[in-house]
């Protein structure tokens, strides 16, 4: 089967970024938000992210329009019902994505493939919302989606072949590089992922090097693009919080749970780049290591 027609659940940074890559891949693509609000900064973004690409000369206003022409917001999941393949990206809140999958089960056709773009909950636990297990994945992008090449393309024990084939010949179609992942909290990257980004909070917690030595030497060590902590920023505290207390929660190994500087940065709403303050200080020109009274 092809894959023609997207649906996205959720028009926040990572629904945004997925709307942004289908559009521009000339796929029809429709977002559907609760507010029109959260549609108009998701949109926002976009075409801030494209008029920098037209600015640079990487793509032509033609590009631009031609993108938007295939891009649609709504407020009615209804609107969803004739898309080839919805991928959803809200919140991680279980009850809420299932309640959105068991509606769009009973209203779409057989054909329909539905997707979680989920960091950590298990893929199956919202498949089972659904009388369509077997046209139902995980497809996992990363932050920012236009730029990162990746999607894993989770697999559950119901998954059926052809659901993972199309998924995959999906990603290739959007530009994106697939990989295989079983239907385990975390998937590959996560799974990885967090216990470095946890073991840097533990490293500087117990006074071992400052924030920016912490990032400047896996930075410059390793040749990664962002430090841990400028990563944790990136990708948000409250976010990471989340993630571990799931993974912790699914494996019950030390290295997910999430240490006490996390929590209370958390606590005291410092999420990172998204609330101007996390290990970095956002609010001046540059950013500035937060004093964290350690
Ligand atoms: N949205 C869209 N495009 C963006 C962007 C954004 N938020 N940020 C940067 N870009 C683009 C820039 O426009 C630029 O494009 P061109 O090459 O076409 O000019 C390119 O990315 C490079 O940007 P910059 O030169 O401004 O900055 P940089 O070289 O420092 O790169 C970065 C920025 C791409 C974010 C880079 O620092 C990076 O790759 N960081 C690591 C990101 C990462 O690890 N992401 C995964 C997070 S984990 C996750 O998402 C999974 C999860 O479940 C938690």
């Amino acid at each position: 089967m092809s894959i023609e027609k997207i649906g996205v659940l959720g028009c926040g940074l990572m629904g945004a970024g997925i709307a942004q890559v289908c559009a521009q891949a000339g796929l029809p693509t429709i977002v559907r938000e609760i507010d029109q609000k959260f549609i108009d900064n998701g949109f926002g973004i976009i075409e801030k992210n494209v008029q920098k690409a037209v600015d640079k000369g990487k793509i032509s206003q033609q590009d631009k329009g031609a993108m938007w022409d295939k891009l649609k917001g709504t407020l009615e999941l209804e609107d969803l019902k004739e898309c080839d393949l919805i991928i959803e990206a809200v919140i991680e809140n279980l009850e809420l994505k299932n309640e959105m999958f068991s509606k769009l089960d009973k209203m779409c056709p057989e054909k329909t493939i539905l997707a979680s773009n989920t960091s950590s909950l298990t893929v199956m636990a919202m498949a089972a919302s659904t009388n369509r297990p077997d046209r139902f994945c995980g497809l996992h992008f990363f932050n920012p989606v236009p730029v990162m090449q990746l999607v894993e393309v989770v697999n559950t024990i119901a998954t059926s072949r052809e659901t993972t084939e199309t998924c995959v010949d999906f990603c290739k179609k959007i530009g994106k590089k697939a990989i295989l992942a079983k239907d385990k909290s975390g998937f590959i990257v996560n799974r990885l992922l967090i216990p470095y980004l946890l073991d840097a909070i533990k490293v500087f917690e117990e006074g071992l090097a400052s924030a920016e030595d912490i990032d400047t030497g896996m930075k410059l060590g390793l040749n990664y693009p962002m430090g841990p902590l400028t990563l944790l920023d990136f990708v948000g505290l409250d976010t990471t919080y989340n993630i571990a207390n799931i993974m912790f929660e699914e494996f019950r190994e030390q290295r997910f749970a999430p240490p006490p500087l996390l929590k209370k940065m958390v606590l005291a709403g410092y999420y990172g780049r998204k609330s101007g303050k996390g290990f970095y200080d956002y609010s001046g020109d540059k950013p500035v290591p937060t004093d964290l009274g350690m």
